[in-house]
């Protein structure tokens, strides 16, 4: 009997989860997501090509791989419908390696809707929501209204859909939203089609057979440990568990039965969207590392704030997750920098603390950064002939969270990927 791996962000998201899922697709029989939706854009780049994931597991541009969209989901018809399209020129046969699991939670156009209403009502409060419609889409899951894509089978699908429709506009009514639908609801139908021509099964059972056969499978996080629902810098958060707790809730398989967890993180810190960022870089700082890194959000756009590795932040994110292996992504980035800075504690209330706090926005909360030496260009793919400077970073991060970490990436291509051993 073989054991789920799970691989997940250790951040604020946007580590470069698509990019190591891709690489380690092949050593898997499948690929399976199990939170989160739309809001997530796994980025991909292979020969020359760069294509971004949202919903889709980042198997898919392995042949002989099952692609698990798993109950934890939440997954929009029209941009499940786009990325089908998207993937039209790559001839992958999508519908042999693509399950939706039937329990997985649909996002209907009334949705992004209410996204966009309850963040206007925010003010300067708001989230920083991707608007995808990821928050009322759980909270219609939690409040047991929702629809789930094994309705869609159902003789009383519609039915059921006009009367979850009709109660968000009536929401939307309040809030004083405006909900224009009509070509939202005739491309929502559209989509509803093409996600028709997909298996929609009782994943769970296909995954926990799988495993009793001895497959191999992983399943790839979206978003960060630091954006979990219980975890993260709440109410600064994504509405799913994140953490690698939730990949048992999100594709039923229990607890005994997860193996490894990847934890990737980047060298330093981004977060896009509000919320604290204790160790964030302002000005001409922060925007050399936005540009070094081209920070841009791979789902909106927007540009990421930029700041220095968190260690207590990490060692939290491992301790939770219970990481097995660290992968750290763009090294590159920080290359030609005379000195590198980490946070190494916090002060809270004037005490020194390693702890997070309930408010990491807090007027009484300092970080303490630590003062590192840099490196320069990684000239070789061999993790023992890493500057000395970089192998100084991964000691440092290796001893503060008492975790290996067994890759270190130096750029978006499969090829720029440095293993240990
Ligand atoms: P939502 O999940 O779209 O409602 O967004 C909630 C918060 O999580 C916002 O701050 C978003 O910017 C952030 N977020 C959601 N998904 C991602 C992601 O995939 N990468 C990075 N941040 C994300």
């Amino acid at each position: 009997m073989s054991k789920v791996d799970v691989l997940l962000g250790l951040q604020w998201g946007d580590e470069g989860k698509g990019k190591v899922v891709d690489y380690l697709a092949p050593k898997y029989d499948i690929v399976a997501r199990f939170q989160g939706g739309p809001n997530a854009g796994h980025t991909l780049e292979f020969d020359g090509i760069k294509h971004v994931l949202h919903q889709i597991p980042s198997g898919v541009f392995h042949e002989g791989i099952l692609n698990v969209i798993g109950n934890g989901v939440v997954l929009d018809p029209i941009i499940f419908q786009r990325e089908i399209e998207d993937l039209d020129t790559f001839n992958l046969d999508l519908k042999k390696h693509l399950v939706i699991s039937n329990r997985a939670q649909m996002i209907i156009p009334t949705h992004r809707m209410l996204d966009q209403a309850y963040e206007l009502a925010k003010g300067d409060k708001k989230i920083g929501s991707t608007l995808r419609g990821i928050g009322p889409t759980y909270q219609d899951k939690a409040a047991r209204k929702g629809l789930r894509i094994g309705d869609i089978n159902e003789p009383n699908f519609l039915e059921r859909y006009n009367e979850l429709r009709d109660f968000h506009l009536h929401i939307l009514e309040r809030y004083d939203f405006e909900a224009k639908l009509k070509d939202e609801e005739e491309k929502f139908f559209k989509a509803i089609e093409v996600v028709r021509g997909f298996d929609i099964l009782n994943t769970e059972y296909h995954i926990n057979q799988a495993l009793v056969d001895d497959k191999k499978i992983l399943a790839e996080g979206a978003q960060g440990s630091l954006l979990d629902i219980d975890f993260g810098s709440f109410p600064y958060v994504t509405s799913s568990n994140t953490v690698a707790a939730g990949a048992c809730i999100g594709l039923g398989v229990a607890p005994r039965n997860i193996g490894e967890v990847f934890g990737i993180f980047k060298a330093y810190c981004t977060r896009v969207g509000s919320g604290p960022f204790p160790t964030e870089l302002f000005g001409d700082e922060g925007e050399e590392l936005r540009k070094l890194g081209n920070e841009f959000g791979a789902t909106t756009g927007r540009p990421r704030r930029c700041g220095w590795l968190d260690m207590p932040a990490l060692k939290y994110a491992s301790m939770i997750n219970g990481v097995t292996q660290l992968f750290m992504m763009k090294a590159d980035v920080l290359e030609g920098l005379e000195q590198v800075k980490v946070a190494n504690g916090y002060t809270h209330d004037g005490q020194s603390t390693i702890e997070l706090p309930l408010y990491m926005e807090s007027e009484n909360f300092e970080v303490t950064l630590n003062t590192l030496r840099g490196w320069g260009k990684v000239q070789s793919n061999n993790f023992d002939e890493l500057p000395d400077g970089l192998v100084e970073y991964v000691k440092y991060i290796e001893s503060s969270t008492n975790c290996p970490i067994n890759m270190v990436s130096i750029g978006p291509d499969r090829t720029q990927t440095i293993f240990r051993n």
